[in-house]
């Protein structure tokens, strides 16, 4: 049965498409009439029709840093829990992280979640470790990774703490144009620390993280990236692309402004939780356990510089560092919770709650910030509406309000900072592989 939208939003930000129009998709799940201002759309008996009144199509969202937990901590998320938690929360796709148990830093792991994620509905990316077990000691093998169709690396949770290593990962990882993702934390500073540092942390009698922690480990990558592209790499292999993951501080932001003006190719992303949110949140907070995070939570300072990068585009993507853990993992004394809380479910509503809402950016950027970047940075196809093509939307009421309840959670795990909260901007359902799926 062939789909017919009708009446609605056509926001594509990479066509730079944001009118009133309709689509047709064919049983094939491709595209097949696109139509805007009052043109009729062609039809045929059996059509399913829906009248979205307005409401946004948008190129399906991707989040390309969450945390599924299978193989080895299916009790906190499974391959089909996280599915569904993408599903919730409007996103056609996401990207793994591999710090599972055992940590996929090998062509069989990669082949492990292929396996296990081949019948669900959204699509998944594998990131394989950047070194073996992610312990930062030797390299994982690259070569196979691209073999397998692997696109980015990270050793997510931690980074190489060795320059040398370090060195020789990004050397290798451009010879088959592997996108690294740096988890960027000096371990030797942060090492013990529970929230970020200053007087909050000295005030509660919390180990604190010191916030340079961060934008030294990225002027130690960047160094070395300007460096190899200047004298060792000589144009003959693809230049290194470099990804700041779960950006949270302003000097860490202007070290990418810096480098993206002298050429290099970098790029960063930030999540919801760190533009929402402050460690004054954490402070306040009677059960601290969803407010323990790495990064931690910033200083009023540095979320008001993360602001200030999506505002001005030095931020290139919005991911959730979707993390969960059970709840005697978070509901217990604050120097002992997991780091991380789940977040494919509040993305885009705390997206259009914090930053467009409050006039930081436009409707049209989100997409670009939830989809078309993030796609474009993980070297994905760019969805496009015309005939001929995939569909792979997401449907937005940009204007609902909800309050966050049980209800709305497609995860195995709860951990998160937002229940109760009531936000603006919701995702309706999705078009994705042929498959209509409603919330
Ligand atoms: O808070 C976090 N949780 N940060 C990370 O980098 C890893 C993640 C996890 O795997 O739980
Ligand atoms: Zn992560």
């Amino acid at each position: 049965m062939s789909t017919l939208f009708l009446n609605a939003r056509l926001l594509n930000p990479a066509e730079n498409l944001d009118t009133v129009g309709s689509m047709k998709i064919g049983d094939d799940g491709f595209i097949e009439a696109v139509t805007t201002g009052g043109e009729p759309i062609p039809s045929i008996d059996g059509d399913n029709v829906i009248d979205l009144a307005g409401k946004v199509l948008a190129p399906g969202l991707f989040d390309m840093h969450c945390h599924f937990r299978e193989p080895g901590q299916e009790y906190k998320e499974t391959l089909e829990t996280g599915s569904a938690a993408a599903l919730a929360g409007g996103f056609t796709g996401v990207a793994l992280m591999p710090n599972t148990k055992p940590v996929i830093d090998s062509p069989l792991g990669v082949a492990y979640i292929r396996h296990h994620s081949a019948g669900l509905p959204i699509q998944i990316e594998v990131i394989g470790a950047m070194s073996v077990e992610s312990r930062g000691e030797a390299l994982a093998p690259y070569g196979k990774y691209a073999s397998y169709g692997v696109k980015a690396i990270s050793d997510d949770g931690t980074a190489i703490q060795n320059t040398k290593i370090m060195r020789l990962a990004i050397e290798y990882a451009a010879n088959f144009d592997l996108l690294l993702i740096q988890h960027a934390e000096d371990k030797h500073l942060t090492s013990g620390g529970i929230m970020n540092g200053g007087a909050a942390s000295a005030m509660l009698g919390l180990k604190g993280i010191p916030e340079v922690a961060e934008p030294i480990m990225i002027a130690r990558d960047l160094q070395l990236i300007a460096w190899l592209k200047k004298h060792k790499l000589n144009g003959a292999i693809p230049e290194p692309r470099y990804h700041v993951a779960h950006i949270s501080t302003g000097a860490s932001i202007e070290l990418v402004r810096k480098a993206k003006a002298a050429g290099l190719k970098v790029t960063c992303e930030v999540t919801p939780h760190h533009f929402t949110l402050t460690e004054n949140d954490l402070v306040a907070a009677s059960e601290k356990g969803n407010y323990i995070m790495k990064p931690p939570l910033p200083s009023t300072e540095n979320r008001d510089a993360l602001i200030e990068g999506l505002r001005d585009g030095a931020i290139d993507a919005i991911a959730t560092d979707h993390a969960p853990h059970a709840r005697h993992e978070k509901e217990c004394p604050p120097d002992q919770a997991a780091f991380g809380i789940i977040g494919l479910e509040t993305s885009l509503g705390l997206t259009i709650t914090e930053l467009v809402e409050k006039g930081v950016i436009t409707l049209s950027r989100v997409i670009e910030l939830l989809s078309t970047n993030p796609r474009r940075i993980m070297g994905l196809e760019t969805i496009l509406f015309e005939p001929g093509k995939k569909a792979n939307l997401t449907i937005i009421d940009p204007a609902r309000e909800w309050t966050v309840s049980e209800a709305d959670f497609g995860s195995k795990s709860r951990n998160t900072p937002f229940m109760g909260r009531t936000l603006r901007g919701k995702a309706l359902g999705i078009y994705h592989n042929g498959k209509l799926i409603i919330n």
